[in-house]
Order: C-alpha cells, then structure tokens, then sequence
C-alpha cells in the first residue's frame, strides 16, 4: 500500500500572495500528520516562489514523518539539502516560466552531469535521492545506472487525458512501473492526482509513495487540511485492487 506524502507548497504560496506570515505552512504540516500524511514534501524553487529556506529548515525541526524536498540539480540547493538534510530529495527540472513541474527529468541530455553531481553529494549526506521522471523506458534504463533509490513517475499525463488517451497514458505508467521495480528502485508517482483519479495509480503494483498537493490542499480550503489529508489516505490505502480493473 502506498504512502501518501502531502506537498504543502500552495499554502506558502497564498502567504507569498502578501508576503506575509500567514498562512505558515509549518501548521499545515503539522495538521497533514495529525491527518495520516506520511511524508511531508515541498518545493524549494530556485526563485522562491513560495517555499523559502526558513520553512525548510523549520520543517526540518517540527516534521516527525518523511521529510520530502523536491529540488532543482543546481548547486546552491544542492548546498542547501546538504546542510538541512531531508530525509529524501526528489530532483525535478525547474524553468522560470513554469505554473508548475511541467514534465520529467532528461537523463539522456546535457543537464546529466549536474543531475549526477547532485546526486553524488546528496548521497554522500546520506539523504535518500529520487528522481522525477515520465514513464518513459529509456530514461527509467538510464535512471538505473545512476546510484539513485527511488523513481516518481510524472503521472500529469494521465491526469489530464480523458477517455481512451487516459487509458494509453495508465498503461504506459503501468508498463514504466514494471521496469522501475525490474530495476530494484522503489516506486513513487506524483502530478495532478486528485480525490477523482487517485485509485488507479495507488492499484499500480509495488507503488510505495504518492505525493499529491493541488488536490489536497484546495479541498482543505473548504473542510480543513486535516480532513483533507485523512479523506485522501483513506483512497490511497483502500484494499489492493487489479490495475486491470481500471483498464475496462
Ligand atoms: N511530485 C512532483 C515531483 C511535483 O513537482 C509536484 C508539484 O509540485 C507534485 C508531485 C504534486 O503535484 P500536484 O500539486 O499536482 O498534486
């Protein structure tokens, strides 16, 4: 059964909104525990846009469970998670423009070397590394040969595809699955999951961690992030299912 890490980076966001003190998304990683979050995760941009470097260190004080920083491979974070040391990172690719993540880390381009530096020096702190991929099995073989723990598939694909198109898109994060655990990484999966679309990915075999934020803390809005947070637990750990059920 999967683990639910609960990214808590819109509530920097609306205090960033008045760049304010409120809401302090150290509370709401606290109200996530009292919900059944195992993990906490966030984003510390290189922009700042929402996380900033006191919340980190922070959480890393008040965070009983996982503690999750999702992290660009550029040296100044690098430097930062060597000395705050999370228990895991999780290397995305940043661009400035962005909303949000759009997709998955390149492997097989010209950012490798940085990506394989930072996990270097990740490792040597002793912080867990996964890297944030599509399902894509080149960069999954590739992934592999790069002394990482763990995989998060980019599930925003299947998120957003309707009908047929959501079925390829299922298919393709099950087949990429397959070759994750093949490759003796544990698997994680995030992006656009929501109380709707969630029970399919937490079916998929040896799917060990979820990290899900938009959903989460736009329904907290309305009934309380602890709410939010249980209400999501409870899809993510209902009973294990046949994927295939998901696929008529
Ligand atoms: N996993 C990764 C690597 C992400 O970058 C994000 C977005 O910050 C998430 C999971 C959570 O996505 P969402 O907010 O759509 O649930």
């Amino acid at each position: 059964m999967p683990e639910l890490g609960v990214n808590i980076d819109h509530v920097a966001t609306i205090r960033q909104a008045r760049r304010t003190y409120e809401p302090d998304p150290v509370w709401a990683a606290v109200a996530a525990e009292l919900g059944g979050a195992d993990g906490i995760t966030v984003h510390l941009r290189e922009d700042r846009r929402h996380i900033q470097d006191r919340d980190v260190r922070l959480l890393r004080e008040v965070v009983s469970v996982k503690l999750n920083l999702e992290m660009a491979a550029a040296e100044s974070i690098v430097n930062f998670a060597v000395e705050v040391r999370p228990d895991q990172a999780t290397l995305v690719p940043e661009r400035r423009q962005e909303v949000t993540t759009e997709g998955g880390l390149d492997l097989l381009g010209s950012s490798l070397p940085a990506i394989q530096r930072a996990i270097d020096a990740l490792k040597a702190a002793a912080i867990r590394v996964s890297l944030f991929l599509d399902p894509d099995p080149k960069q999954i073989e590739k992934a592999a040969q790069l002394g990482v723990d763990a995989v998060e598939l980019h599930t925003g694909q299947y998120a957003l595809a309707q009908g047929a198109a959501r079925r390829r898109a299922y298919v393709a994060l099950l087949d990429a699955a397959r070759a994750v655990h093949n490759a003796r990484l544990a698997l994680h999966a995030g992006h656009g999951l929501n109380y709707q679309n969630v029970r399919p990915v937490a079916a998929i075999p040896h799917m060990r961690e979820l990290n899900i934020g938009h959903a989460i803390v736009s329904r907290a809005v309305f009934v309380g992030m602890q709410e939010a947070v249980r209400q999501m637990k409870a899809l993510v750990t209902l009973p294990n299912e046949d994927p295939a059920n998901h696929l008529a």
